[in-house]
């Protein structure tokens, strides 16, 4: 079965990973435990000194000058991150033995295992992402279950490259035919789809199937269940050596470091005026979807001042207004309201939201937290939207920076306000939910 020994309680782990499915985690996997085992041996044995040093360099110079010590504080975890997020993207790269790997998360202790954080590039505090390592010459199955209620969002992107992590082939959470009993099967293979549901064309560019798990209500929600098999015959195939996952992790650092640094930090983020966000655009490159629209911006508040968002939903089924720290990771965000989506957030009269980014609770129900920092990002996303280039998304997000004691004459009458129970409430709903998936 596995080719080689991972740690020395191999044996261990996987028995309790087959015991988690008990409980019904579907991010509790046996391949789950054995490729985050895997992953931090490539770890511990790599370091990639050189590569984070030069990776560390392109996210200063991304920022600009003016680094302070609060955001140079969190800029060495935010690449050890990066790089674990490399090395996550190299182990299920195996096309003749593909895994299910739920990848971009925080740091967890779960299997026995301390698996670091491997979260980069705006991670969504509400989505669960996972990879299957796809090749054209292959034909692949790949099942599902869908809980009761189900994600928000889900897409099945297929990549050419897991860090430009450009679409080659899509099927969208609306288009997917799920039975009544919530299974569903979805092929993927070189041929056309010739009509069939559920049917993934995959071209020689194809590397990884990403799936995307949006979940809304993070208590309720569950992601759905997800299994792949190679239908060919794939015996004679040696598993994939540790040395080539290295390699392939040190290709995805160096590719990262020009993709997230220059890319998503520089060009989109940085390169806006502070506390402003940048008019959402929809494409299908640097991690995002076609059908979904991103607004990107970085923000530089006092404790006494907030940033007041108005966000229109226009056509998206699911929208999320996160908060990320100066180098696009979350911080802490099943401990601090970071995020809010359209399930978790109240609507302003018009069918609007409003948020309030600020470092102290302002009091309002869509309290942003910064985490307490003083400086950081944001990127907007709207997802479910059409594709076509002639439909209006209908989509915006206007932003204002007020000082705290005038919040009130800027927001809307009828904004929702909480008391400290009622926040309290709210801050522990979102922990139950966001410890959900890590429990054993
Ligand atoms: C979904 O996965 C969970 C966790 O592995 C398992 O307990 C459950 O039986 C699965 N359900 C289906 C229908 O496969
Ligand atoms: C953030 O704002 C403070 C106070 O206005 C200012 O001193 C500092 O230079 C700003 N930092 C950045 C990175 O713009
Ligand atoms: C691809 O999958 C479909 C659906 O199972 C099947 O009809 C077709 O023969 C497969 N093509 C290849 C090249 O395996
Ligand atoms: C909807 O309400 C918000 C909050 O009062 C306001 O900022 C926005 O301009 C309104 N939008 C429309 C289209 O009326």
């Amino acid at each position: 079965m596995k080719a080689f020994s991972i740690i020395g309680t191999t044996a261990a782990f996987i028995a309790a990973a087959e015991g988690a499915g008990n409980v019904g985690n579907p991010l509790a996997t046996s391949d789950q435990a054995y490729l985050d085992a895997l992953a931090i041996k490539i770890n511990n044995a790599y370091g990639f000194p050189v590569l984070k040093a030069e990776a560390k360099a392109a996210y200063q110079l991304a920022h600009g000058s003016d680094i302070s010590d609060e955001a140079s504080s969190t800029l060495d975890a935010a690449i050890d991150e990066l790089a674990f997020s490399a090395i996550q993207k190299a182990v299920n790269t195996d096309v003749y033995h593909p895994k299910v790997y739920w990848v971009d998360a925080g740091p967890r202790s779960w299997f026995g295992l301390d698996v670091p954080g491997g979260r980069y590039s705006y991670d969504n505090p509400d989505c669960i992402y996972r990879t299957i390592p796809i090749d054209s010459s292959l034909s692949y199955v790949v099942k599902g279950f869908r809980h009761t209620p189900g994600p928000a969002d889900v897409t099945f992107s297929l990549i050419s490259d897991p860090n430009s992590q450009t679409t080659v082939s899509y099927l969208g959470g609306s288009d997917l035919a799920v039975a009544t009993d919530g299974s569903y099967t979805i092929t993927i293979n070189s041929s056309s789809a010739d009509g069939q549901t559920n049917h993934i064309q995959s071209t020689s560019d194809a590397k990884q199937l990403l799936i995307r798990n949006n979940l809304g209500d993070w208590v309720s929600q569950k992601p759905d269940n997800i299994t792949v098999e190679v239908v060919d015959d794939v015996s004679g195939q040696d598993p994939i050596s540790n040395a080539a996952i290295a390699s392939a992790a040190w290709w995805n650092l160096q590719e990262s470091i020009a993709t997230y640094g220059a890319g998503t930090l520089g060009l989109k983020t940085y390169l806006n005026a502070v506390n402003t966000l940048s008019t959402p655009s929809q494409s299908s490159t640097l991690g995002t979807l076609t059908s979904q629209a991103s607004s990107f911006g970085h923000f530089n508040l006092s404790a006494d001042q907030a940033l007041v968002a108005t966000v229109a939903p226009g056509a998206s089924s699911y929208f999320v207004f996160p908060v990320t720290n100066p180098w696009t990771v979350s911080v802490d965000p099943g401990n601090n309201q970071v995020s809010l989506n359209n399930k978790q957030a109240v609507a302003n009269a018009n069918g609007t939201y409003t948020f309030v980014v600020s470092l102290q609770d302002p009091g309002v129900y869509n309290w942003i937290s910064t985490g307490g920092l003083h400086e950081g990002t944001i990127m907007v996303r709207w997802q479910g939207l059409p594709t076509s280039s002639d439909s209006s998304n209908a989509v915006s997000v206007a932003v204002q920076v007020v000082p705290l004691s005038s919040l009130a004459s800027v927001l809307p009458s009828g904004t929702r306000y909480v008391t400290a129970a009622e926040r309290k409430a709210q801050l522990a709903q979102r922990a139950a939910g966001y410890s959900s998936r890590v429990e054993l």
